[in-house]
């Protein structure tokens, strides 16, 4: 089969990137312009803020990608975007882009799912990586539990019933005094406290049921830490980060071993920003061997957001004949 090499844009939160990636896997050029340092001055991703970044950067980014890849627009077979989910205006950017570009050169054009994507970053870093297997995506703005039964058929098993597992990191070491985006952070002071020192509760929910809830496990960790400052005790981060991740790693490894179990499914990926972290990482390897699974997580800039994932994303639907208009449109809140 001809080779396909897809141009994928993505601008769904707080990264400008754009990548070229060759039959799905393999990547020719993956940059990816953060804008987290002007975000950090508030605490936050600030959508407009956001929106103007991507605007500024994206013509730049597209060149760069292409230039890196030693490639032409006349290379590349189809013009691939995240249409979703994502914050409205990031998303305009891109989408916009990518439906100018996919006019011009008559290329193409795939809406991609940002959830997806994540997904599929495992099998740009796995090239063995092949469903059927279950995956944990823990993101920034999701949760979930799925499924993967082929590369463009899923079941989400279970989700969030409130906040993502990565908003909780968020807000918990913004309320540490912790700087925007808390997740690393929280992993690294966590690193150095006692997990038992304080008893932080862990929501299972209904004992047969995969979705998940962080909301009730962030307002236990804000609690604590207003009543020690109201008795004027001391705070020890790295114990509060240390009981918060263990919380939070408890629900996760729980569900997720419970599902392959039930599935009989011994393949797991885990994905998304939070599939960063070294901990959880060795915590679901532990788990993998006691039952003799197999794990697989991106490598570490693509667990974060990515245009490559998207590319990958873009790549097992063309290949089934998906195309999209270009009257594409936006889906903030677009799910799996
Ligand atoms: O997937 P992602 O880049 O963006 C979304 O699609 O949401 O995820 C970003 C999230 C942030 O909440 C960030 O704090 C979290 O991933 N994150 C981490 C780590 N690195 C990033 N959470 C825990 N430990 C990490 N090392
Ligand atoms: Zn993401």
């Amino acid at each position: 089969m001809k080779d396909v090499k897809i141009l994928a844009i993505e601008t769904s939160c707080d990264e400008t990137s754009v990548a070229i990636v060759k039959n799905g896997r393999e990547v020719i050029s993956n940059i990816i312009s953060s804008q987290i340092d002007m975000h950090k001055r508030f605490g936050g991703v600030v959508p407009e803020v956001a929106s103007r970044m991507h605007l500024e950067a994206i013509n730049n980014i597209v060149d760069e990608a292409l230039r890196q890849g030693n490639m032409t627009l006349e290379d590349v077979d189809a013009i691939a975007v995240t249409k979703g989910p994502g914050l409205v205006g990031a998303l305009l950017v891109g989408i916009s882009e990518a439906k100018a570009l996919s006019f011009a050169t008559k290329k193409p054009l795939v809406g991609v799912n940002h959830m997806k994507g994540h997904i599929c970053a495992a099998y740009i870093t796995h090239k063995d990586l092949e469903p059927p297997f279950v995956c944990l995506l823990v993101s920034g703005g999701h949760t979930y539990l799925i499924h993967v039964k082929n590369y463009n058929d899923m079941e989400v098993i279970g989700k969030t019933i409130d906040d993502a597992c990565g908003e909780a990191y968020d807000k918990v070491a913004r309320c540490l005094g912790m700087q925007y985006p808390g997740g690393p952070q929280v992993e690294h002071f966590a690193k150095l406290g006692n997990e038992k020192a304080i008893d932080f509760p862990r929501v299972m929910l209904d004992k047969d049921s995969y979705n998940f809830s962080f909301s009730g496990l962030k307002t236990a960790v804000l609690n604590y830490l207003n009543s020690k400052k109201q008795k004027g005790e001391t705070i020890i981060k790295e114990d509060v980060c240390a009981c918060f991740q263990r919380a939070v790693f408890d629900v996760l490894i729980f569900k997720t071993e419970k599902l392959l179990k039930e599935k009989k499914i011994k393949t797991l990926v885990v994905s998304g920003g939070v599939s960063a972290n070294n901990t959880l990482k060795e915590e679901i390897e532990k788990m993998c061997r006691r039952n003799g699974f197999k794990s697989y997580f991106p490598e570490k800039i693509l667990c974060t957001d990515n245009a490559a994932m998207i590319a990958s994303s873009a790549y097992y639907e063309y290949i089934d004949g998906v195309r999209s208009e270009l009257s594409l449109n936006v889906e903030p809140n677009l799910e799996l």
